[in-house]
């Protein structure tokens, strides 16, 4: 049988500390101590030694009580006593990098680190209490720190609808469709735009001053738009156009429906756009180099009916996502890390109550491979600063409740 099924976590809301298990004999301590979740059974001559070592070496920056002193130091009080042996381990053989941290415990043998680690799992994190203002200080609903992206993108398109529509459906002869283009390549061209690397009198001025988180909600806004087909009738021959776009579907789509996503959709674009577009690739106008050369033997007649077979030919789009609220997010960290935080796994630590800058520090330190765990590294990947500064908020603010682990008899 499992291990995990022969142990039982009790949480207990109530501000006592929990209370260790008491060994009944010298063997039976001395066996436990080589099982994986020895050390949130210690017995009281165990953490009382720890925290004889937590008085020499680790409560100047983690406190005697757990509460840590520093911003980027995390609280211990409380937290599963197998997680932080684990941790210790991870920073003595080098697995988890920290100069500070590897300098204070590299004199401690494996005894010592067991006994720390349960001294420190026996104490209390009260709520609110700490440096850190976090420690339980906000307790706001997570989502009083959402910004929805997709409203704010809204609301700066009011500045675009004139030219692109309202939704980004254009209803101006020439002018390009927005709705459900492909995020990145939305992004990249409005970045384009900004820096001249593409060229267009009426575009430059539109997003001169537009600062990067509002071109991301630009970006997302209409790539979340459903997208309508061109109600503008082409110059060219669509079924003439057809061959000739047997060259583009490789990384436009067969149908101009792209699923890469640097490459731009042309299905259902404005006709006169595409045409457009296409000479400005030919004429050296606008600069790419593998449209450039594709385009190149294309003449007039080809581009008109190429254009009209793809504004002919139904819009999809539909593949940008919306991102996750704080709430979403959380609900899916839960689901290891417990509900608000409070673990009930002892290899899982506890996040509730943490202090803010430490979490931000840790999650961070994740997304960017510098903690190498591949679970958080795999619910991380992507993540935004802001989710992630959510996220952190979020949880400093929940309460922290202390866990009893008891041992049942294993069938
Ligand atoms: C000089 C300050 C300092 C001292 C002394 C110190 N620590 Fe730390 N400790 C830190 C910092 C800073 C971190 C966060 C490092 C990081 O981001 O990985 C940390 C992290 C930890 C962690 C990881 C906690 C988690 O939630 O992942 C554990 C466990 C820990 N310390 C235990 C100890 C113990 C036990 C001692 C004493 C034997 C000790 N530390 C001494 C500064 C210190
Ligand atoms: C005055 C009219 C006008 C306004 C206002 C305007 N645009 Fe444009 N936009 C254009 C024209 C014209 C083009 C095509 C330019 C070209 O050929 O490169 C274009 C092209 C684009 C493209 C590239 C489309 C593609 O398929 O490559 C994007 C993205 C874009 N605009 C976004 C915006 C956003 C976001 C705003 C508001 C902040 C905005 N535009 C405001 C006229 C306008
Ligand atoms: C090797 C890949 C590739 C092939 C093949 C290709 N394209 Fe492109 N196309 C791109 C990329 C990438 C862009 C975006 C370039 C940029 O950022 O300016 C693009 C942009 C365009 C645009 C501008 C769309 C807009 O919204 O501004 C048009 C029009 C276009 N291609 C037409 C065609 C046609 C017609 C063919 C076939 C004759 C073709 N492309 C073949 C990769 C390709
Ligand atoms: C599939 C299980 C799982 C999920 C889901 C998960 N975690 Fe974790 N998390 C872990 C494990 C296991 C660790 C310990 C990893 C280690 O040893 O570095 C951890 C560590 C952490 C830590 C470091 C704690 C400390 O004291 O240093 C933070 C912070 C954290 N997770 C936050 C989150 C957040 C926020 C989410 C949701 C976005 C999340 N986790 C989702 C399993 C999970």
């Amino acid at each position: 049988m499992h291990r995990m099924l022969c142990l039982l976590a009790l949480i207990i809301a109530v501000a006592i500390a929990p209370q260790v298990q008491a060994s009944t004999s010298k063997a039976k301590a001395a066996a436990k101590l080589k099982e994986p979740v020895a050390s949130i059974f210690a017995s009281p001559v165990e953490v009382k030694a720890g925290r004889a070592i937590a008085e020499q070496t680790c409560a100047r920056c983690h406190g005697l009580d757990g509460l840590s002193v520093e911003a980027d130091v995390p609280h211990l009080a409380s937290q599963h006593a197998d997680y932080l042996y684990a941790q210790l381990i991870a920073y003595k053989d080098g697995a988890r990098k920290h100069t500070r941290m590897r300098q204070s415990i590299k004199m401690l043998n494996d005894d010592a680190l067991r006994n720390v680690a349960a001294y420190y799992f026996s104490l209390d994190l009260p709520h609110t209490a700490g440096p850190q203002q976090g420690a339980g200080a906000d307790a706001r609903p997570a989502s009083a720190y959402d910004v929805n992206p997709e409203e704010a993108g809204k609301e700066a398109s009011t500045g675009c609808a004139s030219c692109h529509g309202k939704d980004g459906n254009s209803a101006l002869p020439g002018m390009p469709s927005l709705a459900g283009q492909n995020l990145q390549y939305l992004l990249n061209a409005i970045k384009a735009y900004q820096t001249a690397s593409r060229k267009d009198a009426m575009m430059r001025p539109a997003v001169a001053l537009l600062n990067d988180d509002t071109i991301e909600n630009l970006a997302l806004y209409y790539a979340l738009q459903t997208p309508k087909a061109s109600p503008m009738n082409a110059e060219g021959d669509a079924a003439a156009g057809e061959p000739v776009a047997t060259a583009c579907a490789e990384c436009h789509g067969a149908d101009g429906n792209s699923t890469k996503p640097d490459t731009p959709s042309l299905a259902g674009q404005d006709p006169r756009y595409l045409a457009t577009a296409t000479h400005a690739y030919k004429d050296g106008a606008r600069d790419h180099s593998a449209m450039q050369s594709i385009v190149a033997s294309l003449n007039d007649e080809d581009i008109k009916n190429v254009a009209a077979y793809y504004s002919a030919s139904p819009p999809q789009g539909g593949a940008a996502r919306k991102p996750l609220t704080t709430a979403q997010w959380s609900e899916r960290c839960d689901r290891c890390h417990g509900i608000d935080g409070n673990s009930t796994d002892p290899q899982i630590p506890s996040i509730s109550s943490q202090g803010e800058e430490y979490l931000t520090k840790a999650l961070t330190a994740y997304r960017e491979q510098d903690r190498g765990n591949k679970v958080m590294r795999a619910m991380l990947n992507p993540i935004k600063d802001v989710e992630i500064e959510n996220l952190a908020r979020h949880y400093a603010g929940k309460r922290r409740k202390s866990v009893v682990f008891v041992r049942v008899p294993c069938k």
